[in-house]
C-alpha cells in the first residue's frame, strides 16, 4: 500500500494532488470500519496522541479523538485554558514537555496563525494542524472534498460557490487551495468588507459580491460562519442586512444547479447565514461532512505514523 511521505500535516499548499488523492482514498476505506458493530482495529495499538486544543471545538476535537480510538491508538485531551500555558509556559516549552512523555502526534488547534508550524520544526512527533488562526484548516478540507467526492464521483469541473466571511476563515483559504488543487473551480462570495484583498490573484479563484452570480449553476454551495470571535470591527450594518444580501435560503438556491450540494463546516449561526429549511433539507450534506471528518482523521493518523 502506497504511504504518505510527510511527518507533518500543516496545510493543503504542502500536499500534492498524489497526497490528497492517496488521503481520499485511504478515508475512504476508514469508514468502513465505522459501520461495523465492533467499531477498532488494532492498527494503530501503542500510538500515543496528543490532542492539543487552544480554541474551542466540537467537531474536530472529537472526531480526532474517535479516529484515535478507532485504531487502538491512545489519545489524551488537553486544552489550553486547563494546561501550564496560563501559568506563562509558552507554546513551544509546553509542547517540548508533552514530547518528553513520548506521544507520536500532536493535533494542535491555535488562535495564532503559524503555531503548528514552530512546533512541526522542533519536535519528533508529528504536527496535525487542526485549525491555526484565519490561516489554514486541511483536515477540514480534506474532509469537504471526501464528501463531495462521495456525492458528485468526482471533483474535477465542479463549480463550488464559497459564501460568508472569507476574511477570518481558515476553512475557506484551505478550501480555495484544496478545490482548485483538485480540478474544481471556485468563486467566493461576500461583502467587499469581508473579503482579502489579492484573494483572486493569490488563490486562482473568481471574486464576487452579489450572491446570485456566485450560486449561478453552482454544484456545490458552502457557507460559511461569521466569525465574530475574530472580527475588529465593524464589517457589516447589521446582521438583518447581512442574512438579506449573503443568507442562503430556498429562493437563492434556485440559482443553482438542481442537484446543489449544500455544506457548512459549523457551527452553524441558524437563520444567519443559513436558513434552517436549507441547513436541514434534501441539498445538505452538512451532517455528511462530520461523518467525513472521523474517516478523514482516521487516515491521516494512519498515514503519517508511516502506514503501519
Ligand atoms: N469545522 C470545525 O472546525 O468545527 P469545530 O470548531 O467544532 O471543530
Amino acid at each position: 500500500m502506497p504511504t504518505l511521505m510527510k511527518k507533518d500535516i500543516l496545510d493543503m499548499t504542502s500536499l500534492s494532488v498524489e497526497e490528497i488523492s492517496l488521503i481520499l482514498d485511504t478515508a475512504e476505506r476508514m469508514k468502513e470500519i465505522s459501520e461495523r458493530p465492533v467499531k477498532k482495529v488494532p492498527t494503530l495499538r501503542g500510538k500515543t496522541v496528543v490532542l492539543f486544543f487552544y480554541e474551542p471545538s466540537t467537531r474536530t476535537r472529537t472526531s480526532f479523538d474517535i479516529a484515535a480510538k478507532r485504531l487502538s491508538a491512545d489519545s489524551i485531551s488537553l486544552s489550553g485554558s486547563a494546561s501550564s500555558v496560563v501559568k506563562g509556559e509558552t507554546l513551544l516549552d509546553t509542547a517540548r514537555n508533552l514530547e518528553a512523555m513520548k506521544p507520536d502526534i500532536i493535533v494542535l488547534r491555535h488562535s495564532s496563525s503559524g503555531a503548528p508550524y514552530i512546533l512541526a520544526k522542533s519536535l519528533r512527533a508529528s504536527v496535525i494542524n487542526a485549525g491555526d488562526g484565519m490561516h489554514a484548516h486541511p483536515t477540514q478540507s480534506l474532509l469537504d472534498l471526501l464528501t463531495v467526492r462521495e456525492h458528485k464521483g468526482t471533483l474535477e469541473g465542479l463549480r463550488v460557490a464559497i459564501i460568508g466571511d472569507i476574511m477570518h476563515s481558515r476553512v475557506a483559504r484551505s478550501n480555495c487551495v484544496g478545490f482548485t488543487k483538485m480540478g474544481a473551480s471556485v468563486t467566493v462570495c461576500a461583502p467587499p468588507t469581508l473579503i482579502p484583498k489579492g484573494m483572486a490573484s493569490s488563490y486562482g479563484v473568481s471574486v464576487t459580491h452579489h450572491m446570485p452570480e456566485a450560486v449561478a449553476n453552482a454544484d456545490v454551495i458552502m457557507m460559511l460562519r461569521i466569525q465574530k470571535e475574530r472580527q475588529t470591527g465593524f464589517f457589516f450594518p447589521t446582521e438583518r442586512e447581512y442574512s438579506r444580501l449573503y443568507g442562503l435560503n430556498r429562493d437563492v438556491l434556485e440559482y443553482a444547479k438542481s442537484d446543489v450540494l449544500v455544506m457548512h463546516p459549523g457551527p452553524i449561526n441558524r437563520g444567519l447565514e443559513i436558513s434552517p429549511d436549507v441547513a436541514d433539507g434534501p441539498h445538505s450534506i452538512i451532517l455528511d461532512q462530520v461523518t467525513s471528518g472521523v474517516a478523514v482523521r482516521m487516515a491521516i493518523l494512519y498515514l503519517v505514523t508511516g502506514g503501519a
